[in-house]
């Protein structure tokens, strides 16, 4: 696997391989890699030629007093990662490859889904993704990009600004991996101190409660709201932050589930901020 820093060698290689026909597949991460980026990796060794994985704590998502500077970093066990699943370039780049000290040009998306669910308490967070995610675009100039579907938001603005901006590069959204426990895999999980490992596990349960009432023909999402809602409180670590019901392509609040109703939660277990969720699409 090939390790670079700069936007011109990423540039150099992926026209190199173009030039010989490859199709290429773009994974984006902010490292610390875990088994869920590892299916992103997967799904792109499997659907295109090249795979070019990102590896960059971007700062413009990160809002104040939010943990940018602790956010855990592991490059060698990255690569080591990486490698052991096929991908062929990373691109580890410093802070001020990404972004001129003079830089002055976001990406965003005006309407109200970059302001709902994680949006209430991250308010510039969703510019930050764009931004980072759109230049990674313009770098990398992949035909795929794949993003987990656990970041269920993220990846339904992700779709929004790629129609929007005209990319014509096709997003895979890839499922939620979970440890053994159902515990979503997360670089976060690293936070939790044993105790709160073991009350983490009621976002699992909630997800699970939820599924199995939409599952079994409540149609009502206030009904499947109350119920989470109840679980995740017995957690006495636990404080919810939001545990709502959208539409997945639009982030606009459902009342009755339906193909795409996405139930999302992000709870605070301790001081660590969690989230879960999944998408009900109908015959599952
Ligand atoms: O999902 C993430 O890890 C990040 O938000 C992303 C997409 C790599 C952008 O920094």
């Amino acid at each position: 696997m090939i390790a670079v820093t700069t936007i011109e060698e990423v540039r150099q290689y992926v026209a190199s391989w173009k030039k010989q026909g490859y199709t290429i597949g773009l994974v984006p991460t902010m490292g610390y890699l875990h088994e869920g980026h590892a299916s992103l990796v997967d799904k792109a060794v499997e659907m295109c030629d090249k795979v070019v994985v990102s590896d960059f704590v971007n700062p413009t998502q990160f809002g104040p007093g939010e943990d940018l500077e602790t956010y855990p970093r592991d490059f060698e066990m990255d690569c080591k990662l990486l490698e052991e699943h096929g991908a062929d370039l990373v691109f580890h780049p410093e802070v001020d490859e990404m972004y001129l000290e003079d830089a002055a040009t976001y990406v965003e998306i005006l309407n109200d889904m970059p302001k709902q669910l994680c949006g209430k308490t991250r308010p510039i967070h969703f510019r930050g993704v764009c931004t980072v995610v759109s230049k990674l675009f313009n770098i990398v100039t992949p035909d795929k990009a794949f993003f987990g579907m656990k970041d269920a938001q993220q990846l339904s603005i992700i779709c929004k600004m790629v129609r929007d901006m005209s990319y014509g590069i096709e997003i895979v959204g890839c499922p939620i991996i979970r440890e053994d426990d159902g515990l979503a895999k997360s670089s976060r999980n690293t936070y939790l101190s044993p105790e709160e490992r073991k009350a983490a596990l009621v976002l699992s349960k909630a997800v699970k409660l939820g599924e199995g009432m939409a599952r079994n023909g409540e149609k009502s999402c206030e009904n499947i709201l109350k119920a989470q809602v109840q679980l995740i409180e017995k957690e006495p670590l636990a404080k919810i932050d939001y545990v709502s019901a959208v539409d997945f392509n639009t982030l606009k609040q459902s009342q009755s589930v339906e193909e795409g109703t996405l139930f999302a939660m992000a709870v605070y277990i301790g001081k660590t901020r969690l989230i879960d969720n999944f998408l009900y699409k109908e015959g599952e």
